[in-house]
């Protein structure tokens, strides 16, 4: 095979199999292995008519030292089940997640980018009902699949600051919709005001709180964060996911001796910061070196010198040390793939 691991982009790579498992009568199935990329279902299945779908992100890396980790697959888990209860799809339980994703690792590992390349295993676990209805009602039967594609850096920008947008005249979530649940739907709502601004030369958009314009809440698919007074910023909201990434650079900045403050962060804001970022899986860490703001024009600037800040960096390196095996994993976050 020859794969060039470098100049990988983030998206779809067929690799050898998925894994599946259904959900009927009342139980999980057997872990099915598939060579197939498609899903056949029901012309009525509640995933196409009624948005019943949620999916995860997560990604298994190559180490310095040759074992493939995968990156805190407890949380992922534990947010599909917490998507799966928000449309009222049936939950997958850990042991299940858990071996999918471990399955697809290892029938796949040719795919699996070696150390050194910038480039990751991306995970992608669906589950979807499957099952028909017609009223508005959930489905009986559901299908849970895991398939993975190596990819590259989500920015094609890399770990180098990126330009975003914010758009005001679009919602992604409402403040007691659907924000919190990795669902589909939140990405079709995001759809317009993404395309627009990469139309506009900006890699992303900032999405502001839908109840008031006034705060700053999802930054595409990723959280935002603002550093300043040794302290690490990062927007309350009842609209946003709640970002695995994000969770655990709270926890390196902790033990870098930063505060951390998690509250509703006004637009004004972000004249006060050093450095701002995004954060998610895909994303890893991004700097923001440019906002615009595109109903009034204003413009904040970070990283004068075309760098990334030096927390951003710091918080970067730990991060992906850890993913890479480089760096003490002391919270157990790596699981390893035998
Ligand atoms: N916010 C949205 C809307 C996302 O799609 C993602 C990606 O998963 C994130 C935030 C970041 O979450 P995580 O760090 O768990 O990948
Ligand atoms: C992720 O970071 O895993 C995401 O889900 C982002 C994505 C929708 C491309």
């Amino acid at each position: 095979m020859n794969i060039d691991w470098k100049s990988m982009p983030f998206g779809y790579y067929k690799t050898k199999v998925n894994v599946r498992s259904c959900f009927r009568d009342g139980e999980w199935g057997e872990i099915e292995v598939s060579e197939s990329e498609e899903v056949s279902m029901h012309m009525a299945a509640t995933s196409l008519h009624y948005g019943q779908e949620a999916f995860e992100g997560m990604k298994a890396f190559t180490g310095k030292d040759g074992k493939i980790r995968i990156f805190r697959w407890e949380e992922n888990s534990r947010r599909l089940q917490h998507s799966a209860s928000g449309v009222l799809m049936q939950e997958v339980p850990d042991e299940l997640f858990r071996e999918a994703i471990t399955k697809v690792v290892q029938l796949n590992r040719e795919f699996v980018p070696p150390y050194g390349h910038g480039a990751a295993f991306y995970l992608r676990p669906l589950l979807i009902g499957t099952g028909p209805q017609v009223g508005i009602q959930p489905a009986k039967e559901y299908l849970f699949l895991v398939f993975g594609t190596p990819v590259g850096p989500y920015f094609r920008e890399g770990f180098n600051p990126v330009k975003i947008q914010i758009a005001r005249d679009f919602d992604r979530a409402a403040p007691l919709g659907t924000g919190t649940f990795k669902v589909g739907g939140n990405y079709a709502a995001s759809l317009k005001a993404l395309k627009r601004g990469r139309d506009e030369g900006y890699s992303s958009v900032l999405f502001l709180d839908a109840k008031e314009k006034k705060y700053i809440d999802e930054c595409g698919p990723a959280n935002f964060f603002g550093i300043k007074d040794n302290t690490y910023i990062t927007p309350e909201s009842t609209s946003i996911l709640a970002s695995i990434t994000n969770k655990s650079l709270i926890t390196l900045a902790e033990d870098m001796g930063m505060k951390v403050e998690r509250r509703k962060v006004p637009i004004e804001e972000l004249e006060t910061f050093d450095e701002v970022g995004a954060c998610g899986t895909a994303a890893v860490i991004t700097p923001i070196g440019k906002i615009t703001d595109r109903d009034t024009g204003k413009e904040y600037h970070y990283c004068p010198d075309g760098k990334p800040g030096p927390v951003t960096t710091k918080l970067y390196q730990t991060l992906t040390g850890i993913q890479l095996g480089e760096v003490e994993d002391r919270y157990g976050w790596n699981l390893i793939v035998e």
